[in-house]
């Protein structure tokens, strides 16, 4: 099998493409990656010299190079991480997201769809909108009515309709999986938990939005990878899996937990002034995925910020260079004059 992972050089597209290289190494699988500010080819050094990857610099919204990259590669899979992702850049620039998140989308289907690939989008459950924080017994399924509050989430759930109309209007073998927040190693510093944990660790005010009590349902990234590797080789086309796994806790639950493993006192947070139309409460059911494909998540809470927590601690260099900058040079001091986009890398 080969794969296209685009967005592959971000947070969950890097954890995936480490987790893939190793696990099928008879599977090829290029990334195609931007290298926004949110792109750190640094994320891939795991896999750099492994003979099953190869990197390929380019916009998934080129229609023409994405195209003529598909052509010449003939993938059997893609899988769409590429996407502007932070919803409080979006509220600065929403035309940016949506280029990317709908019209990128719009290019890769069309590959997919002229070069018979089957097509996994990797959605999030943003698309649901938010649920009061006094119903906890409320969840988002797969049959929940979007109902969007970014143009993040817009551009998100503009795209997920599209992947379901290339399905009912072309025949697409599409799916479509909808994450609650992820954690784990290699996520940019500007995110909740590694933002708090890079500043708690340099004894810095850890800025916490509102009284902080807004809920996030966390799930380690590896066990969304494993979620999505199931889906791709054992979904139903045409069909929407939720991936969560129960673990839902306020901000301030996470920002204590953080301090309280980092030994710092709680007098660093500093409550800020909410973010516009912020999302109260997100809860995934996953039960479909657990009944019909058997997945599970492998991580707790409690192992998984542990073991979240001591990386970002032992990996310091990663994301100092990112807080200085100095990860945006890594492209070229590795590739230089040699690979301009659309080159790859064994160019
Ligand atoms: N982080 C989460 O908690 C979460 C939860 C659920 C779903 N998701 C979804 O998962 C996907 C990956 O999220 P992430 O947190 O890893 O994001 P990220 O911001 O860390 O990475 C996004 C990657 O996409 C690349 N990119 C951006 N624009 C591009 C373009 N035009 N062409 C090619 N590459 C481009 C960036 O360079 C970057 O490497 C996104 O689609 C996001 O909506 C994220």
């Amino acid at each position: 099998m080969k794969y296209l992972v685009t967005g592959g050089a971000g947070f969950i597209g890097g954890n995936f493409v480490h987790y893939m290289v190793k696990t099928y190494p008879e599977d090829q699988f290029v990334v195609l990656d931007l290298l926004t500010y949110a792109g750190n080819l640094e994320t891939l050094r795991p896999v750099e010299d492994s003979p099953n990857y190869r990197f390929v610099k380019g916009d998934i919204a080129d229609r023409e190079f994405v195209m003529q990259l598909c052509k010449e590669e003939r993938f059997d899979v893609i899988v769409n991480f590429a996407a502007e992702t932070h919803v409080d850049r979006c509220i600065l620039n929403p035309g940016l997201f949506v280029r990317t998140n709908v019209m990128g989308t719009q290019v890769l289907l069309d590959a997919a769809k002229e070069y018979q690939a089957r097509y996994h989008q990797v959605s999030t459950d943003e698309v649901y909108g938010d649920l009061p924080l006094d119903r906890p017994d409320l969840y988002f399924t797969e049959e929940t009515p979007l109902h969007t509050s970014s143009p993040y989430s817009a551009s998100k759930a503009g795209a997920d309709l599209l992947v379901q109309a290339y399905h009912r209007t072309f025949g697409l073998p599409v799916t479509i999986s909808r994450c609650s927040n992820n954690y784990g190693p290699y996520q940019f510093p500007e995110k909740l938990i590694p933002l708090m944990i890079s500043r708690a660790a340099a004894g810095e005010r850890l800025p916490v939005y509102g009284k902080g009590e807004n809920v996030r349902d966390w799930l380690h990234v590896l066990d969304h990878c494993r979620a999505i590797d199931l889906i791709i080789r054992k979904g139903t086309p045409g069909e929407i899996y939720n991936v969560g796994g129960h673990n839902e806790r306020t901000n301030l639950q996470v920002v204590k937990t953080i301090l309280e493993a980092l030994d710092k006192p709680e007098a660093l947070i500093q409550y800020v002034a909410d973010r516009p139309g912020h999302d109260r409460r997100y809860a995934i059911d996953p039960k479909k995925i657990e009944r019909e494909l058997g997945w599970k998540p492998l991580y707790t809470f409690e192992s998984g910020i542990e073991e979240t927590i001591r990386w970002y601690l032992d990996n310091e260099d990663w994301w100092k260079r990112i807080l200085n900058g100095e990860y945006q040079s890594y492209f070229e001091s590795m590739y230089g004059e040699r690979l301009k986009t659309g080159e790859t890398q064994k160019a």
